[in-house]
C-alpha cells in the first residue's frame, strides 16, 4: 500500500492525549519519519518530555510548528482552536492540508480563521487508533477536494476503520464512536464485574469480558449480520441467556444507551462555546 503522508512534512498541533496516540501510531507505522514530524503542546515541559519519548521536535511554537507543514493535524481542544488558528493562519496557504480532530469545530470556523481556499478535512477518530482498531468519522469542508479527503482516509484508515459522513453527522459521530469509547468500557467493566460476583478471578473476568466483547463486534463487521439475528443464534428458547436478557431489558439498558449516545452529541455541539 502506498504511503499516503510519503515525504510529506505533519505537524501535530496539540499533541495531548488523542493527538498523542495519532502520532506515535503514525510514527510506529512508519507513515512519517521522525525527520517530517513535529508536534507542540501547551507546556514547556511537557513538549521536553514528549520530544524525548517520541524522538521528535516538539515546542509550544505552534507558528514554527506548522512553518513549512503539508498536513497540519489540529488536535486542541474546542475552545482552543480559535487561538492556535489565529497563530499559524500565516503559515497557512491553500497547500496545506488542516486536519483537525476538535469535536464541535465546524469547518467553517476553521476556514474562516484562515487564508481563502485552505482545505479543511474534519476527522473524529477514537481512542483505539491506539491499536489499529480506531474508528474515524471524517468530513470535508468547502475546499477540501477529492484528493484531501482521499489523504485523510488514507491516514486513518492506517490506524483503523474510516467513514467518510456529511458534516452535519460529525456531533453524532463523536457521541457515538468517540465518547462511545467511554461507554464500551463501563459495560465491559460491569460484564467483568458480573463475572466476579459469580467468584472469577477478577483478571479471568476481564479476558472474558473483553474478548466476548471483541468477538461480538467482529462477528457484526465480518458476517454484516444485524446484532439482533447475531443475539437470537445465542438465545436458546428457555434457556439461561434469555433470562440474562430479561434483566437488560428490565435494567433499561437499552434506553440508557440511547439516551448516552443523544446526550454525549447534544453536548458535541455545545464544547466550543466552553470557557477556554
Ligand atoms: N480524547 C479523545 O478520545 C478524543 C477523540 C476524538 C477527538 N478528540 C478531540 O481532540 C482534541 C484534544 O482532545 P484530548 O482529549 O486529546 O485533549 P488533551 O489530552 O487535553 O490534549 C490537548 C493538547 O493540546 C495542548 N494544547 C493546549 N493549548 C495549546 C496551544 N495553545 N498550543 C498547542 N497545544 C496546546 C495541550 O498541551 P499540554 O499537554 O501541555 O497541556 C494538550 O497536549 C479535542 O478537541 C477533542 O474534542 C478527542
Amino acid at each position: 500500500m502506498t504511503n499516503p503522508l510519503d515525504r510529506k512534512k505533519l505537524a501535530v498541533l496539540g499533541a495531548g492525549k488523542i493527538g498523542g496516540i495519532l502520532l506515535r501510531a503514525f510514527l510506529d507505522q512508519k507513515l512519517v519519519s521522525a525527520s517530517h514530524a513535529v508536534a507542540t503542546v501547551r507546556h514547556a515541559e511537557r513538549a521536553e518530555a514528549l520530544g524525548k519519548q517520541m524522538g521528535i521536535r516538539v515546542s509550544t511554537d505552534n507558528r514554527a510548528a506548522a512553518h513549512g507543514a503539508d498536513v497540519i493535524l489540529l488536535a486542541v481542544k474546542p475552545m482552543q482552536m480559535a487561538d492556535v488558528l489565529d497563530e499559524i493562519r500565516s503559515e497557512i496557504t491553500p497547500k496545506t492540508l488542516v486536519v483537525s480532530t476538535a469535536a464541535s469545530v465546524p469547518t467553517k470556523f476553521i476556514e474562516q480563521h484562515l487564508a481563502d481556499n485552505v482545505p479543511v478535512v474534519r476527522a473524529m477518530p477514537n481512542t483505539p487508533c491506539a491499536v489499529g482498531c480506531g474508528m474515524t468519522g471524517i468530513a470535508s469542508g468547502k475546499h477540501a477536494g477529492a484528493p484531501h479527503l482521499e489523504l485523510a482516509r488514507a491516514m486513518f484508515g492506517a490506524v483503523g476503520r474510516v467513514v467518510v459522513v456529511d458534516e452535519k453527522h460529525m456531533d453524532a459521530v463523536t457521541g457515538l464512536s468517540a465518547s462511545g469509547t467511554a461507554f464500551v468500557y463501563v459495560i465491559l467493566e460491569s460484564l467483568a464485574e458480573g463475572g466476579v460476583k459469580m467468584g472469577l478471578p477478577r483478571e479471568i473476568a476481564t479476558l472474558l469480558a473483553a474478548q466476548t466483547m471483541q468477538g461480538a463486534a467482529r462477528m457484526v463487521l465480518e458476517t454484516g449480520d444485524h446484532p439482533a439475528q447475531l443475539k437470537d443464534g445465542v438465545t436458546t428458547p428457555a434457556g439461561c441467556t434469555i433470562d440474562g436478557i430479561l434483566e437488560l431489558e428490565d435494567g433499561k439498558v437499552r434506553v440508557t444507551l440511547i439516551k448516552a449516545v443523544v446526550k454525549a452529541t447534544e453536548r458535541a455541539k455545545e464544547l466550543m462555546f466552553d470557557e477556554a
